[in-house]
């Protein structure tokens, strides 16, 4: 299903800096109405206020508080797209001292906070449709990174999710795209070390919004994941992408 960013409203979960602040700023200028940011501190995001005036609305999310993610959606009933982008990595190996603190931690905001959000929305995308949800996942989540496999592993759980959701929602009018950055020059790729051949978050934000226009389901936006599509393109297209 094709879905233009165009005159619709939209949601984006962790949009005051990084990969989410390059999504808002992509789909303000591609027309949407409104966008609501869904933050932990809304003062993180003056400046896109005070930039694009009521086109902007900031409202407080904290995915590890299920009561912030209902009060957001009572907050935000005119949503038409989803981008569920909010995101956390604690640096573990499997054989780390911190392995399932960190994993615990990555499942409850990655994987936990997806499967919250979806459920929140769902009924609102469905109500104001034909609607969109967009999944932040990672070449992470189709290959394990040995120094993030606790990171790798919730990125893979979110992509089963979205796959499930990808089936779910189309019976609701719901287009849903899985998105598989490599790395992309935000805090997160310093966290990572991955700095060095990191690629700008406009990518990704531009290609969410190319990706969504064709009806697409993968998006792989930077060199890396590019590597990963051509790689994984028949399993992709055969497996996942095959009805049923
Ligand atoms: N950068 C990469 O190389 C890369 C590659 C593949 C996929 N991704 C994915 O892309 C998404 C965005 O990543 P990024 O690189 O932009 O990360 P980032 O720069 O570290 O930003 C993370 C965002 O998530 C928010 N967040 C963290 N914990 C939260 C919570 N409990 N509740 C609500 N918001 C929370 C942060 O808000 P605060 O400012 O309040 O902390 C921030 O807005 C993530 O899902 C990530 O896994 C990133």
């Amino acid at each position: 299903m094709s879905f233009s960013i165009k005159d619709k409203v939209a949601l984006i979960t962790g949009a005051n800096r990084g990969i989410g602040r390059s999504i808002v700023e992509s789909f303000l200028k591609h027309g949407a109405r409104k966008v609501y940011a869904g933050v932990r501190d809304i003062n993180t995001t003056n400046d896109l206020k005070a930039t694009y005036g009521d086109r902007f609305v900031g409202l407080h999310l904290d995915l590890a508080k299920p009561e912030t993610i209902t009060d957001l959606a009572k907050a935000a009933p005119d949503v038409q797209v989803v981008v569920n982008n909010a995101g956390v990595l604690a640096m573990a190996s499997a054989l780390s001292d911190n392995a399932e603190q960190a994993l615990r931690y990555e499942l409850e905001i990655n994987t936990f906070g997806l499967l919250r959000i979806a459920r929140a929305f769902t009924p609102i995308l469905e109500n104001n449709g034909p609607g969109a949800f967009v999944q932040l996942n990672s070449v992470a989540s189709i290959k394990n990174f040995k120094d993030l496999t606790t990171y790798s592993a919730s990125k893979a759980a979110t992509y089963s999710i979205t796959q499930g959701l990808k089936e779910e929602l189309a019976e609701k009018g719901i287009s849903v795209l899985s998105v598989h950055p490599g790395p992309i020059a935000t805090d997160m790729a310093i966290t990572g070390g991955m700095m060095d051949i990191a690629e700008p978050s406009s990518i990704v934000a531009e290609g969410i919004v190319s990706h969504l226009n064709e009806g697409k389901f993968h998006l792989f936006p930077d060199t890396m994941a590019k590597e990963f599509e051509t790689a994984y393109a028949s399993f992709a297209e055969n497996i996942i992408e095959a009805v049923g």
